[in-house]
Order: structure tokens, then sequence, then C-alpha cells
């Protein structure tokens, strides 16, 4: 059973703590009650036990009572093929069925397992298992065979459990399956990861590093170098002129071939103040131990990990290369990066959006990420991105209502943007990247 089970006696029950819920088990008999107590921790298999019963002069009922019981407890047993593997469970429907398999068949290693390192065990894992293996030395030439294919009959018992969890597939079997051919190895991974069900790590807003770290603070000390003051549009007047809401919604577009003007310096201002200048700062506060900011995006937690970074081509009033958006300071800061890497992150940038033109201005977004980290186990990338999508759209809808041309873009190169803006890449990197241009006439806004 898995060592974090606890066993709780009361008054003619047995109530059995897991990291799923508590399962209690009402009038066993004595000799059964004992049995399961000393479970915890240990890998006493259903024969085990009943072989135990039995040589303690259990009866019929009572082995059926056992057998009953732990059919129940089923989702927190842990299965050993000695000396090779152990099956622990990490799911509250978790059940080891090991399917009859034919002697001369194959099985192989699914393509989503992997093998790392926790804490001081190597395991074997896959977001398609609702079980962890933990792996001994001896188990890794078969673990090596089964990149290829194993016969069944060469290891029929941890065959069929490596099968009955997940990890491994007869034959074709993985291939065939229509609803796992067209998964990404590492996306399936972060689907099943970032959401909970299928794994027992820690998941939520747990402040793992409430007592080990200070939090990163809301604003990101800001890089030096020349500083450029923007336009601070006044929002009365906007709210006086802007097209209806609903107009904005419908009429937004991505727009890849913006006007033969390119923006100007104001009017990039306002966008940047409109869509991510930041609006109030609070906390810490209790239960909030750590700096919020609003900013017209939302953003999970209030934590506002995503930093603006612009890479200018061309902009009536700013030089081009590439600068830090300060969304306090409402300014941005000229950044010394090479105009190669800048001129690469504009081609590409440009490719992505089908290379109709050179972007006038590319907005790279990255992320803070251990801000999120600091507070989220599980979930904090996949916020991340979440919080990227909201910034997409905000920057959408208030580049339309200015009547200019907005475009979002899927991929960029996060390596290339670390190196151009100074950036450690596993500390802040970039998440999105959006064009912004003038709009053609007629083409777009509302
Ligand atoms: C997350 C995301 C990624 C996108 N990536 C690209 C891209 O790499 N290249 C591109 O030209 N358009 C990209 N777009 C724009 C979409 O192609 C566009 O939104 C879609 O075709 C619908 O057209 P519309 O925006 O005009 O309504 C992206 C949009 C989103 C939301």
């Amino acid at each position: 059973m898995r060592e974090d089970a606890v066993v709780t006696p009361g008054d003619g029950t047995l109530t059995i703590t897991n990291p799923f819920g508590a399962v209690t088990v009402r009038g066993l008999p004595p000799r059964v009650a004992s049995l399961l107590r000393e479970l915890p921790g240990t890998l006493a298999g259903k024969d085990d036990l009943v072989a135990r019963l039995v040589a303690a002069g259990g009866t019929d009922q009572e082995i059926a009572l056992l057998l009953v019981t732990l059919d129940r407890l089923n989702p927190i047993l842990v299965h050993a093929v000695d000396p090779l593997l152990r099956f622990v469970p990490v799911a509250r429907d978790a059940v080891l069925r090991p399917p009859a398999l034919d002697q001369g068949e194959t099985v192989r290693l699914s393509r989503f397992a992997l093998v790392r390192r926790s804490g001081g065990e190597l395991v074997l894992e896959s977001p398609l298992s609702r079980h962890r293996v933990t792996l001994t030395g001896d188990a890794m030439p078969l673990l090596a065979a089964l990149g290829r294919a194993v016969m069944v009959k060469e290891a029929p018992e941890a065959l069929s459990r490596l099968v009955a969890a997940g990890l491994a597939y007869p034959g074709d079997a993985e291939e065939a399956d229509p609803a796992l051919r067209t998964w990404d190895f590492h996306d399936l991974l972060f689907h099943g990861r970032s959401r909970s069900g299928r794994h027992d790590e820690p998941f939520g807003g747990t402040f793992r590093f409430l007592r080990e770290l200070p939090p990163e603070p809301a604003r990101k000390p800001a890089p030096t170098g020349p500083a450029v003051h923007l336009y601070r549009p006044s929002l009365e007047d906007v709210t006086a002129t802007d097209p209806p809401f609903t107009t904005v919604l419908e009429s937004r577009r991505s727009v890849r071939e913006p006007a033969a003007a390119p923006p100007t310096i104001r009017r990039l201002g306002e966008l940047l103040y409109r869509a991510a200048g930041v609006r109030r700062v609070s906390g810490p506060a209790s239960g909030v131990p750590y700096e919020t900011s609003g900013r017209p995006y939302p953003g999970g937690g209030a934590m506002h990990e995503l930093e603006l970074y612009l890479v200018v081509g061309r902009c009536a009033g700013l030089d081009p290369g590439a600068y830090y958006y300060d969304p306090f300071a409402h300014r941005l800061i000229a950044l010394p990066a090479g105009a190669r890497d800048a001129d690469a992150m504009l081609a590409q940038a440009g490719a992505a959006a089908g290379g109709l033109v050179r972007p006038d201005v590319l907005i790279t977004i990255t992320a803070r990420f251990r801000r999120m980290a600091w507070k989220y186990s599980g979930m904090a990338y996949a916020t991340t991105l979440k919080n990227v999508g909201v910034l997409y759209q905000t920057l959408y809808l208030v580049a339309t209502a200015m009547g200019m041309a907005p475009c979002a873009l899927g991929g960029g190169d996060a390596d290339l943007a670390a190196r151009a803006f100074g950036l450690d890449w596993a500390t802040e990197s970039s998440v999105g990247e959006f064009l912004i241009g003038e709009a053609p006439h007629g083409t777009a806004g509302p």
C-alpha cells in the first residue's frame, strides 16, 4: 500500500486515509483488521495477504471480506514485480488489471513514457498511466529492450503489468489509436501534468516557496539604458471617442499587411498604455503574501508575470532597435541588442505572418517564470500561456479600436529573444509574439 496511507481504527471501523480521499470499512473481523493495519508502506499483494490469513487460521468468510476490502483499496495498493518494478498508484481511479497476453506477442514501451529521477529513485511515468513505476537497476536491460520490442514470454508478468498501467503497448496498438496518433510527447505530458486528476504531485496555489524564497516583485527591476517616455492618453477622452465595444469586437481581424506609413511613437504609446499599462499596485496583504498589480488585462493570481519588449523596424519618432516596456512608468528603455539579432527577430516574425512584409513593430511577450512558480504547483506555466492569450486579445481589441493593424503569432525563438533582450532563458524568456502596424484604409478598424 502507498506509504502515505494512514490506517486509523475506530469503533468497529478502519479508516484508510490516502492522498485521494478516505475509505472506511466496517465490521471487519480482528484478524483481517490487523492485516490491513500493517499494510501502509508494504508491498504485500492479494495472494500474500490471503496466504497469511489462511496461515493464521482465517475462515472462508474472512478471506472473502479481505478480498472485497482489497478491491476497494485497489487505487492505493502498490504492486511489485520483484526484483524489477514497483507500480505505485498516483490517481484516484488507478486500477491494475493485467491483460492475458499471447506469449508470442511483442510489447513496446509507450512513446509517451519517460524515465526521470524523482527524489532518490528512478521512475518510469507517462501521462497515459495512473501508476508511477519505480525502477531498480535490474530493470534496466528490460527497459532498454522495450525501446524496440520484447516477446511476452521473456518477461510475462512485468510486461502484462506495464501494459495494464498504460506504459507499454502490445504490437502496434498505440500507433493504431487515433486519439494518441496526433499528440506530441511533450504536449500530452504538459496536458496531464498541468491539470489535476492523473498524478499525485502538488497542484494549485500551494505557495510552495513561501518560506524559502522571497516572491518576485510586481515590478521588474528595469534594465539600465536611455529611457523614452511615452504618451499617456486620457482615458476620459478615449472613452468619449472610441467606437462601441461590439463594433470593435466584430471588426477585429488579424492584419498581416499594414499600411505603408508606420505607426507614430504617440500611437504606440497609446496602444501600450491602453492595453498593458499598470493601473494600480497592492499588497502584500493577508492571504495574498505578495505584491499584485492591476492592468487592463486579467492575470492568474494578479501576479502579472508577463513583460513586454519591442523590436522596432519602423516607428515615426522612435529609433529602430530593441526596447523594454516599463508598464509602471509607461516608458521604453533602449536595450543594447545587436542589430543582427533585432533584424533576425523581425525577419522570423514576418515569416510567421506569411512573409508578406517586414513588420514595423514586433511586441515580444516574456514571462518572469519564478513569479508564478513561487505560488503555483503544477499549473504555473499553463497559467502563463493562458495569460498570454488574454493579453493577445486585449492588444487585438485596443489596436482595432485605434485603427491599427494587429496580428498574434504562434511561435518564436525564445533563445534568440533572450539573447537580444539580455535575459537568462530559464529565468525570463519569450512566450508570445505580436505584430503591430497601422491598418491600411478599409481593411481593419471599425
Ligand atoms: C495564439 C494565436 C497564434 C497565432 N499565430 C499566428 C501566426 O503565427 N501567424 C499568423 O499569420 N497568424 C497567427 N494568428 C492569427 C490567426 O491566424 C487568426 O487569428 C485567425 O486566422 C483568425 O483570423 P482573425 O484574427 O482575422 O479573426 C494567431 C492567433 C492566435 C490567437
